[in-house]
């Protein structure tokens, strides 16, 4: 385990913080402050402690340019109502006058940089603009989970130069998703979906090996029936992952684990709201048909999976939920997890974004803020924002 802000002498000191505020912004507006919201016990902690505080994030991919629509200002906003206190903003992120800013900051004051990705410094991790962030506190504290999985100067660089310690939020992401990977209680279900097998190869064979069950939906399952055979009418897979498909489906048949494919799937003529749609067996897809959604038995199927699971891992969507014709199948997902009594972990973008829609965000143990973080921490990869913390003693 790595040494927690809780478990670090920080009274007084100045902090360096690396957030991961990466949220959607619309017209200058922050729609989704969810991450901001996150990192509100450290920021808080820190406060409470008289630390100083500078927080430190990228936004979007400028690729080391100034992109005006990128500037911090609309975020630095939410994060001022949210802690009911003044959040200062800088011009940019090192250089001597955010320096002389920082510097001036009094106790619990914080402070939040401007855009690291301004820099193409940033992303390369290059070691003089690692050690110019450093001159900006004493102590560095990565509370930034979904930024985890890239070796940066804000990650991974400043690491170097300061004594570096987990945030809260990074400590729950590595204790709950650490769970997956460690002693969850049994029986431990996974349910995978989302569109392509290519984003998930690591994961599903991960899964396979530490898991109960694996149940897949999502068009991603379309891959597996091609490649088993099956007709797939207009749905969409992916032509160069079939051999793939055919080893993980070869190996999944040889592991302890239950391997699940959806039985029934919801087929319509297009993508389309309002098309007619038809419930079909998996085993006998029309040829004019495209795959939307799992259908209602299998739904059930994989909802009495989830019901009696120990422990539930749950990431993607099972059908186009953004269109409510489509969307029952990951609805009834989404219901089972959070009606389960498992330790429920949810992780990846579009399955928060279902649960937010169907207002059950609340009923589950961790909805993890990381997406590409998260899958590769499933996946068994060392994360280099992790790794580089000092472990506990
Ligand atoms: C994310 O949103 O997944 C993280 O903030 C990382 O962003 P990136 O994929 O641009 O590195």
């Amino acid at each position: 385990m790595k040494r927690s802000i809780a478990e670090y002498p920080l009274a007084g000191r100045r902090v360096l913080v690396r957030v991961d505020f990466n949220v959607p912004l619309d017209g200058g507006r922050v729609t989704d402050d969810t991450r901001i919201r996150a990192a509100l016990p450290t920021i808080e902690h820190l406060i409470g402690q008289g630390c100083p505080v500078v927080l430190a994030s990228h936004l979007g991919r400028p690729k080391g340019q100034v992109v005006e629509e990128l500037r911090m200002a609309p975020v630095a906003a939410r994060l001022a109502e949210l802690l009911g206190r003044p959040v200062a903003t800088a011009g940019d992120c090192v250089g001597p006058a955010v320096e002389a800013a920082a510097a001036a900051l009094g106790p619990g004051e914080v402070l939040l940089l401007e855009n690291l990705r301004f820099h193409a410094e940033e992303t390369a991790n290059e070691s003089g603009f690692a050690a110019q962030l450093a001159r900006l506190a004493e102590v560095y504290v990565n509370d930034a989970f979904g930024t985890a999985h890239r070796a940066h100067a804000s990650t991974e660089g400043v690491t170097h130069h300061l004594p570096a310690v987990a945030g809260l939020l990074m400590t729950r992401e590595l204790e709950m998703l650490g769970t997956l990977l460690g002693e969850p209680r049994r029986p431990f279900v996974v349910v995978l979906g989302g569109a392509k097998v290519s984003d998930k190869i690591g994961v599903i064979e991960k899964m396979l090996a530490v898991a109960d069950a694996v149940l897949i939906g999502g068009a991603m399952c379309f891959t597996f029936f091609k490649a088993a055979g099956l007709e797939v009418g207009t749905s969409r897979f992916e032509a160069d992952k079939l051999d793939v498909a055919a080893g993980i489906a070869a190996a999944a048949r040889g592991s302890a684990g239950d391997f699940e494919l959806p039985t029934e799937i919801v087929v319509a003529p297009a993508a389309e709201a309002g098309a007619p749609t038809t419930v079909v067996s998996a085993a006998s897809m029309p040829a004019d048909q495209m795959g939307l959604d799992i259908g209602p038995r299998a739904a059930a199927a994989f909802g009495a999976r989830i019901a009696g699971a120990g422990t539930v891992f749950w990431n993607g969507p099972m059908g186009l939920f953004e269109i409510d014709d489509f969307a029952a199948g990951t609805r009834a997902v989404a219901e089972a997890v959070a009606a389960s009594p498992a330790v429920t972990v949810v992780g990846g973008g579009d399955s928060v974004a279902a649960l937010r829609r169907f207002g059950l965000e609340e009923r589950i143990d961790h909805v993890s803020t990381g997406g590409g973080a998260a899958m590769e921490f499933v996946e068994g990869k060392a994360l280099p924002g992790v790794e580089a913390l000092l472990d506990r003693e």
